[in-house]
């Protein structure tokens, strides 16, 4: 297998280390030509000593830091927020994963598809915000997208090699969350502390709010969408708490498909790397024996309507997923900062998603001006 070069975007977060943690297994097989983080000098600080990366990107006002840290690198650093799309797109780069929380990764997601870029997706809020535009892009340009997403990595697989016109219904499995057996009436009082223990995935605190209210599985209902055309109505979400099955695809004649492994995010990602091909993963098999059971229960959508939202916005369609994304976006920041309580966050989302008055068309434009708008309304609802 040719060499393959790698940009890591938000390589110091859950995703960026586990993707780093899959490249260093295959010294043969990849290299890195670049990495970014926002904030975290220390970290990228080390990254760079061992990758060696040819460029790297942090916020501005920590270049200097940086520069201190990896003296005798001959690393060019350049500033995440306005020339992350410079790293995107390098022409030297194969394979740009995105691995960046939020609205943030829209941008260098366009700049890798325009590049005709292999992309591995981690990055969830960017497709929801702007599906239609960046679907769009990828078909002109020939860029490929193979999600990192566990559950859109699943139903990836279970599509491979399956005729289209069979497609029935795609399930979409969700552990419930750390809040799944927390009644209505404590989730007024649940902490950010409570929030952020996620019982089967480490992951950033964005998306462990998310987790929480299941606003991640709603907008996992609109990534899958964009990512495999389909609508909202053949997608369905069952509650699955081991998180063993990942997500399944059902076919017309009865017959259903599911990708199933221990939780462990280096498996999708690993996949998404090496694809089409399979590689040897350093991780306990499945133990079936030991698991016993697999359960399903239908999700709660009046405890949690953040779901409902979603399949709401998603049927609505055009630029309510930026208004929802954006709204949510300050809504969960505001939840970590202590700022509104838990069940503020959905309701936040809904006001915002319900006084939304969209222009009649899609373009990133557009999409920008609801993200502004959304953001303008959500701080207005924060603050009051
Ligand atoms: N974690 C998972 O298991 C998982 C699973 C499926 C999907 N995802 C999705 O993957 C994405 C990343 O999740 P995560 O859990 O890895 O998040 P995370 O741990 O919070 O990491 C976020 C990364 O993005 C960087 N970053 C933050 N804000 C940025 C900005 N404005 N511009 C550029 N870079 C920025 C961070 O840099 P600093 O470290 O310097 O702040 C960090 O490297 C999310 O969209 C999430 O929904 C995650």
């Amino acid at each position: 297998m040719a060499m393959k070069k790698i940009v890591v975007l938000g390589s110091t977060g859950s995703i960026g280390i586990n993707v780093l943690k899959v490249v260093e297994r295959f010294p043969q097989q990849f290299s890195v030509v670049a990495l970014s983080a926002l904030n975290n000098t220390d970290l990228l600080a080390r990254q760079i000593r061992q990758f060696k990366p040819r460029y790297a990107a942090i916020d501005a006002k920590h270049i200097c830091d940086l520069r201190r840290k990896i003296s005798g690198s001959k690393v060019s650093l350049f500033d995440t927020r306005s020339e992350i799309d410079h790293l995107a797109s390098l022409p030297q780069a194969d394979i740009v994963v995105l691995g960046i929380e939020g609205s943030a990764a829209l941008s260098p997601f366009l700049a890798a598809i325009r590049s005709g870029k292999h992309i591995a997706p981690a990055n969830k809020e960017a497709l929801v915000m702007a599906g239609s535009v960046l679907m769009a892009e990828a078909k002109k340009y020939k860029a490929s997208i193979v999600p990192v997403d566990s559950e859109q990595s699943a139903i990836f697989q279970c599509l491979q090699g399956q005729d289209r016109q069979g497609l029935k219904r795609v399930y979409l499995t969700a552990s419930g969350g750390p809040l799944r057996c927390v009644s209505r009436d404590q989730l007024k009082r649940v902490s950010v502390a409570d929030v952020l223990k996620h019982p089967r995935w480490r992951m950033g605190r964005k998306i462990t709010v998310d987790s929480a209210t299941l606003m991640n599985k709603g907008l996992e209902v609109i990534e899958a969408m964009w990512l495999f055309d389909l609508a909202a109505s053949h997608i369905e979400v069952l509650i699955h708490p081991e998180s063993i099955i990942h997500s399944m695809v059902e076919f017309q004649d009865g017959a259903v498909m599911a990708q199933l492994g221990v939780t462990d995010m280096r498996i999708p990602i690993q996949y998404a790397l090496t694809y089409p091909k399979r590689s040897v993963a350093p991780l306990p098999a499945m133990d079936f024996i030991r698991q016993k059971t697999l359960t399903f229960l239908k999700p709660d959508v009046k405890k949690f309507p953040a779901l409902k939202l979603c399949y709401d916005v998603a049927k609505k369609g055009k630029t309510f997923g930026s208004v929802l994304n954006a709204a949510n976006e300050e809504a969960v920041s505001a939840f970590l900062r202590e700022k509104i309580p838990f069940l503020k966050v959905a309701e936040i989302a809904e006001k915002v998603v319900a006084k939304h008055r969209p222009s009649s068309s899609v373009t990133l434009k557009s999409i920008l001006n609801a993200d502004a708008w959304a953001r303008e309304e959500a701080r207005g609802l924060i603050s009051r």
